[in-house]
């Protein structure tokens, strides 16, 4: 039936009733809030490039955790900045390095918090790789995954709740799956970065986390922003290969994609509303162009109305404490 016995705004005439009919909830239940960690006593440093965002020496990390938690959040990711860097990015899988130092103090402290963390080697390579760079320039995919498996069991060892791998080789889910089973943690769950674009949008976070890579571009590894197809086809592998949750990120720009991956697999799904797309808002809200706190709510809802089960952003702690 058609107007005039069909008026869509009769549903729309009051706020109790728009709340009957919202399709898509949005709660701090729903989102993971990354933190930088660093290595430092009681210091915290801004980020330039990202405006409210800050790296933590561990026990501000772990002040930081509680305030997360106390808003309401129920997990955290960590990405560690180390001091040094060196070809095999040993500091990832250091059992002392700077991420399990944080997790094993911030689980001591929170118990309850979702404790997750990147796993990567591109912080802590000095050529800024995610992989493993062979003499002739090529990133070296089935030596990488030894590295990767064993910063997964470092991170598990630590405490972990849920291990991250960002990286984009190939068979990563695979290796750290059955390398997380044979050391005893059958029980702690990959979060896979299944479907990672190569985007521009990474740009504040590499200041962030220091990890630009010194040549070349992630183009051999992560997929073309183009590719909707292939990126459901990551997914679908990450999920044969053991993945718990499986991840789209960039966000916005990739909103079809979130969609398409939770209709072909049916898992639960993550997106990561990544440093640019928090960069953009900081700074036209800064500028005064947009309202901060209504296009927040507004782009995390859209992320959920998507598809995806959980949003990962830089924003938890401010929508958290809005959404109260
Ligand atoms: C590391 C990693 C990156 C991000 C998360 N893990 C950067 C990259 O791939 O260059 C980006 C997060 C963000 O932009 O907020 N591989």
């Amino acid at each position: 039936m058609a107007f005039p016995a069909t008026r869509m705004r009769r549903l729309r005439g009051s706020g109790l009733l728009r709340d009957l009919v919202r399709e898509t909830e949005l709660t701090a239940a729903h989102l993971v809030y990354p933190m930088f960690v660093e290595l430092g006593t009681d210091s915290q440093t801004p980020i330039a490039t990202m405006p409210g965002v800050e790296r933590f020496s561990i026990s501000r990390a772990v002040e930081e955790a509680g305030d997360a938690a106390a808003a309401g959040i129920p997990a955290i990711l960590l990405f560690g900045v180390p001091i040094d860097k060196d070809e095999q990015g040993s500091g990832a899988y250091d059992p002392e390095g700077v991420v399990q130092l944080s997790v094993r103090a911030i689980k001591e402290a929170h118990p309850d918090l979702v404790v997750m963390t990147d796993v990567c080697l591109c912080a802590y390579t000095s050529h800024g790789h995610c992989g493993v760079v062979r003499a002739d320039g090529r990133i070296d995919n089935d030596l990488s995954l030894e590295l990767l498996a064993r910063t997964a069991i470092s991170h598990a060892e630590a405490g972990a709740d849920a291990i991250a791998p960002s990286d984009m080789m190939d068979g990563r889910v695979g290796a750290l799956r059955a390398q997380l089973d044979a050391e005893g943690h059958a029980g702690t769950p990959i979060v896979a970065y299944s479907a990672k674009f190569a985007s521009a949008f990474y740009g504040p976070f590499r200041e962030a986390a220091g990890s630009a890579p010194a040549f070349g571009d992630r183009r051999t590894y992560q997929l073309d922003p183009a590719n909707a197809e292939e990126a459901v086809r990551e997914a679908i592998l990450d999920m044969e290969e053991g993945a718990d949750i499986v991840m789209v990120k960039p966000a916005l720009a990739y909103l079809d994609v979130i969609h398409r991956v939770k209709q072909a697999t049916g898992m639960p799904v993550a997106a990561y509303n990544v440093s640019g797309e928090y960069a953009m808002i900081k700074a036209a809200a800064a500028a005064g162009y947009i309202d901060e706190r209504s296009t927040v709510l507004e782009t995390l809802t859209s992320i959920r109305r998507a598809g995806a089960d959980i949003v990962i952003t830089y924003h938890a702690k401010d929508a958290a404490e809005w959404l109260r």
